[in-house]
């Protein structure tokens, strides 16, 4: 009896053993992601892409399956989009005066891209989008004419202001009154509005114009596509800014600059001065400071990015401190190292700002140490092409950390930890209205 006891109670125990073990074997993937995105070991083991992802950002489908409701046979009128500043500030600009059109039942005319005094050019929205394409692409979304009708074609579109910034700006209050008066007015959208309480069909014309509508014209997109060639593979699209007018507008402290930066944040600063003492720290901590190629690379070896990795730089000519970064990544590589001299020198600004752009809605992954108009747009395309390698790095948790005094292994771990987090949960994209998040 006793023996029957014993070899009952080890056939339990092997059973149950082998079970567990059988168990272990059969969970392997989502027990280590796990461990993966919760451990504490994981810093130097993988880089950051092989991070387990629990959410994706994709285009909504109320979006992609197209625009329900049918156009209004009746214009209210004709708007003009007029859109200032840098490239992809303008492209974000116009996506929103497609919507407004479309909420305010109008018909587009072409954009106007004005040229800010720093691009020292005169690019307009035809010499770096395709028109064609483009109302190709936004036909049944809402109607876009390359020329206006002949009585109304000689005037200028009367100009609405539309920058009031408190709460909600309402286009029905405000502007559409107006278009139906004058039948050709001029906008640029406010930064205030409320665009998730548009219909669904002003919203899809917004995210048509703004992600599948806008192409590169030819020429521009064959340049932009040798360069790419030209690049390396496979390679990281590094965005990064610390230009001397950036910085000063930054009004941050940086104490380890050498006498050239200095002097050229100086010559940058034009009313604005740079915080000292605790309301510096505050606003470092705040995460208003730009991260410079220094910092830049300490959090890229914190991610557990190799050295050798191929990196693009995408970025305009006057960065400062470079050496920061290329004296740990050696392999970098800009466009001003690849195009020709006279193919570079004979470039515009906003010529130059889409092969950026290209290039990175192109490359295997995409690092962002600032959050800006060409950050989110970039993302988004990304998203939209299925490219999930996309990361925004933390001003504000790298300042906070260093603050606490952390450095070395330990900075680089709690670096890894924060955007290790960042990037599983598909946080600090922020994308747009037109994207969704889907869990995996
Ligand atoms: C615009 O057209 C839609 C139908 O497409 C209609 O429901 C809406 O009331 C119209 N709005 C204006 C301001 O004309
Ligand atoms: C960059 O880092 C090195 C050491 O990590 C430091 O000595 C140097 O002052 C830093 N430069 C800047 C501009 O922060």
């Amino acid at each position: 009896m006793v023996v029957f006891s014993v070899k009952l109670f080890f056939s339990i125990l092997v059973v149950s053993l082998s079970l567990l073990f059988l168990l272990a074997l059969l969970l392997p993937s989502s027990l280590f992601s796990q461990i993966h995105i919760y451990g504490e070991a994981s810093l130097g083991e993988v880089d950051i892409w092989s991070v387990r992802r629990l959410v994706e950002w994709r285009p909504c489908n109320w979006w992609l399956q197209g625009h329900q409701t049918a156009l209004p046979l009746q214009t209210n009128g004709y708007i003009r989009v007029d859109c200032y500043g840098g490239l992809n500030q303008m492209r974000r600009d116009f996506c929103d005066g497609v919507g407004i059109a479309r909420l305010l039942n109008a018909t587009l005319v072409l954009p106007k891209f004005e040229v800010a005094s720093y691009w020292n050019e005169t690019s307009g929205f035809a010499d770096v989008y395709d028109v064609d394409y483009f109302i190709k692409h936004m036909n049944g979304f809402v109607k876009v004419v390359k020329e206006l009708p002949p009585d109304i074609a000689s005037k200028e579109p009367v100009r609405i202001d539309c920058s009031k910034r408190k709460g909600q700006f309402d286009y029905f209050e405000s502007v559409l009154p107006s278009l139906l008066k004058h039948k050709y007015i001029s906008i640029t959208p406010a930064m205030s509005q409320r665009r998730d309480r548009y219909p669904l069909y002003a919203k899809a014309a917004l995210c048509q114009a703004c992600y599948k509508a806008l192409r590169l014209t030819r020429s521009l997109e064959m340049k932009a596509s040798q360069l790419l060639d030209a690049i390396p593979k496979p390679f990281l699209s590094l965005h990064l800014r610390f230009e001397p007018d950036m910085v000063a507008y930054s009004q941050c402290e940086y104490p380890d600059l050498s006498p050239a930066s200095i002097k050229a944040i100086e010559a940058a600063q034009v009313d604005r001065k740079p915080w000292t003492g605790e309301l510096a720290r505050v606003w470092r901590l705040r995460g208003k400071c730009p991260l410079t190629p220094n910092e830049t690379a300490l959090i890229l070896q914190s991610l557990s990015i190799p050295l050798t990795t191929n990196i693009y730089l995408a970025a305009g000519d006057g960065l400062m401190e470079i050496e920061g970064l290329i004296d740990t990544y050696a392999n970098i590589v800009t466009k001003s190292s690849l195009l020709s001299r006279e193919d570079f020198t004979s470039m515009h600004g906003n010529t130059k700002a889409a092969l950026d752009y290209y290039v990175s809605i192109n490359s295997d992954s995409y690092i962002a140490t600032y959050f800006g108009n060409m950050d989110k747009m970039v993302s988004a395309m990304r998203a939209f092409n299925g490219l999930y390698k996309t990361l925004f790095f933390s001003r504000r948790g790298f300042a906070q950390l260093t603050s606490q005094g952390l450095n070395g292994k330990e900075l680089k771990q709690a670096l890894w930890k924060l955007h290790r987090d960042d990037f599983a949960k598909g946080r600090g994209s922020a994308l747009s209205e037109c994207f969704c998040e889907f869990k995996l």
